[in-house]
């Protein structure tokens, strides 16, 4: 498959396992397209054409035509410099690369990441926090982020790659909406009598038996093994990175009991404690290493030749 026409349906993919709906999207092409017919000088200069078919600011190619045959693929978490030069390393000793898949945004996909954040609200939403509250509280995180993010070498990843001729393409709320489904469906729709349940809920899924066994398990981050869950849910999944700490008091408020998060900041943390809200921490790599998979999956069908080089905290699991 080229390069362009997987990282296309990739897109859709990730668009299919997204909280908003079709017409969510429609309507922001539309707006996007408007926006650009209206622009002139620099500004239109800099508009992002890809916002005119891709929602997801997070994830782009960020290097190469589109035009490449890709059939195997090197994966992982974390992709800079370093991972670049082993891929390089690996094709000189006579291993095939097509192109590098890199979760974490580099290059623009990082620049804009900020920009996927609002998709929290939705999620939000889903569990009964006015949008209102949810997007006053996110305003100010957005903004942090945008401006620490702002001041980041962006460009070195995907400049290593361009020198060296390795295609690389970033995808990263795109997997990670399709690990908050899976973990919404699996985890937090089923009955579990105590926190302890729900650890060994997770401990069935193969990618947290595997990091469990190096070291890395699911962790009960606040409450004990013996706490009952109330509602569960997987609001940390997805959406660019963590959202604010007060958006913790709101789901407490809206009922809910348990969060399921890839990773929790201290703030979070103490507002969890203040709020009694239980919080699992599930591992980080092995979370997204789901929605990496899972993603795999389905563009196998289309591409059955698809291999990968597994690197930087990625390991392939297949569910049939
Ligand atoms: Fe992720
Ligand atoms: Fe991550």
């Amino acid at each position: 498959m080229k390069l362009e026409k997987l990282f296309r349906r990739a897109v859709e993919i990730g668009m299919k396992a997204d909280v908003r709906e079709k017409a969510y999207f429609d309507k922001y092409f539309k707006k996007q397209k408007e926006k650009k017919k209206k622009l002139d000088g620099w500004h239109k200069d800099i508009f992002d054409d890809e916002r005119t078919w891709n929602p997801f600011p997070d994830c782009r190619i960020i290097n190469g035509s589109g035009n490449e045959d890709i059939k195997t693929l090197m994966v992982g978490i974390d992709i800079e410099t370093p991972e670049v030069l082993l891929a390089d390393r690996l094709r000189e000793k006579g291993q095939k690369i097509d192109a590098l898949f890199i979760h974490h945004p580099e290059g623009r996909a990082l620049a804009d990441l900020e920009k996927v954040m609002p998709l929290q609200i939705d999620i939000l939403a889903l569990h009964g926090i006015p949008v209102n509250h949810s997007e006053a509280d996110l305003k100010p995180r957005m903004d942090r982020i945008w401006r620490s993010i702002h001041a980041d070498n962006l460009f070195r990843t995907e400049r290593a790659a361009e020198l060296l001729g390795i295609p690389a393409f970033c995808c990263h709320t795109i997997t990670d909406n399709l690990v908050w489904e899976f973990i919404e469906k699996t985890i937090c729709k089923k009955e579990h009598d105590d926190l302890s349940s729900i650890i060994d809920a997770l401990m069935k899924i193969p990618e947290y038996a595997y990091y469990a066994k190096k070291g890395n398990p699911p962790i009960i981050v606040n409450g004990s093994g013996g706490n009952r869950p109330g509602k569960i849910v997987a609001t940390e999944f997805t959406g660019g990175t963590n959202g604010p700490e007060e958006q913790l008091e709101a789901q407490s408020r809206a009922g809910v009991g348990t969060i399921l998060s890839m990773h929790v900041t201290e703030k979070t943390l103490d507002a969890a404690k203040q709020h009694h809200v239980n919080m699992i921490q599930c591992s980080h790599m092995a979370s997204d290493a789901i929605g990496i998979n899972l993603l795999l999956d389905k563009l196998e069908k289309e591409e059955k030749k698809l291999k990968t080089i597994d690197v930087s905290g990625f390991v392939r699991i297949k569910r049939s």
